[in-house]
């Protein structure tokens, strides 16, 4: 069995967490290191995405990965390009409508990196709650003979989400930015123990713990984990899934919620 861990390199402990999913189900794992630029908006951060190969070789190796990708931009794009893979139902919101091109780029980009390396398994991250969905869609719909598995969002220990993207916040701006985590831990429990269960006003409290800690919210919402429409009543899971800006760099994070679960 062959095992895949797609990514854009710079590896922390979350990717390295999804390369000991992967030994779990695989005999031979792969990890790819690739920064797409097709899911990159023309104002993002393309050209200063980290990138260090050297040690991202060497934490590969103390993790038992047996080959790494990384092909160059013209290894896997033609200038005269003129096919994409698109979902078009659940890359629509959160994410999807921020960054237009974004979901089509990853759609894209994986269905190559899945063509070159023919993996049995695939693992994502859950911190990219919304991309986990759409491949798992995507490999669905199009018939991947690959088992998807999805691991948990790894954190620092007070809680940030690890991400490539941390490197860019000065020291108060990662400090401020616990404010995302606080709060939807904060909220979860409330909803799980069932001292709230209107979801209208969950938006607005985590929103004004964000924007009260200087950062500036993308979006906060609440929704059906699995179908990504509007929460309700009888949702039996949530995906509580935030988006915010400290200082220039935009972070994003989420927590799935049983309601009721710890009553
Ligand atoms: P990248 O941001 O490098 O992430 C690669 C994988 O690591 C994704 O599946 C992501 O969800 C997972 N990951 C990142 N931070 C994590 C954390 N704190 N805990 C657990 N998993 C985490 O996502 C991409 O790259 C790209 O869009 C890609 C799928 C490679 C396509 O280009």
């Amino acid at each position: 069995m062959v095992g895949i861990v797609p990514t854009m390199g710079f590896l922390h402990e979350g990717h390295l967490s999804l390369v000991d999913a992967a030994h779990i189900h695989a005999d031979v794992v792969v990890v790819t290191i690739f920064v797409n630029p097709i899911q990159f908006g023309p104002n993002e951060d393309l050209d200063k995405y980290p990138r260090d190969f050297d040690h991202d070789r060497k934490l590969c190796e103390e993790h038992g990965v047996d080959a790494i990708f990384a092909p160059g931009v013209e290894d896997m794009y033609f200038d005269n390009r003129s096919t994409f893979v698109k979902e078009d139902t659940l890359s629509a919101g959160l994410c999807g409508a921020r960054r237009p091109v974004h979901f089509q780029g990853v759609t894209t980009v994986v269905t190559k990196l899945f063509n070159a390396v023919l993996p049995d398994v695939a693992v994502f991250g859950q911190k990219d709650a919304q991309q986990a969905l759409v491949l798992k869609r995507m490999v669905r719909d199009l018939n991947f003979p690959i088992k998807m598995i999805i691991a948990p969002i790894v954190r620092e220990a007070d809680g940030l989400a690890l991400s490539s993207r941390n490197k860019y916040l000065s020291g108060s701006e990662r400090e401020n930015a616990l404010a995302i985590s606080r709060s939807l831990f904060k909220i979860k429990s409330e909803i799980e123990s069932g001292a709230v269960k209107d979801y209208k006003e969950v938006g607005k409290s985590i929103s004004d713990a964000i924007t009260a800690a200087e950062g500036k919210v993308d979006y906060v919402e609440v929704l059906d984990s699995e179908m990504l429409t509007d929460a309700g009543e009888k949702t039996t899971e949530l995906l509580i899934a935030v988006a915010a800006y400290f200082g220039t760099t935009r972070l994003i994070d989420n927590v799935l919620v049983t309601p009721g679960s710890s009553k």
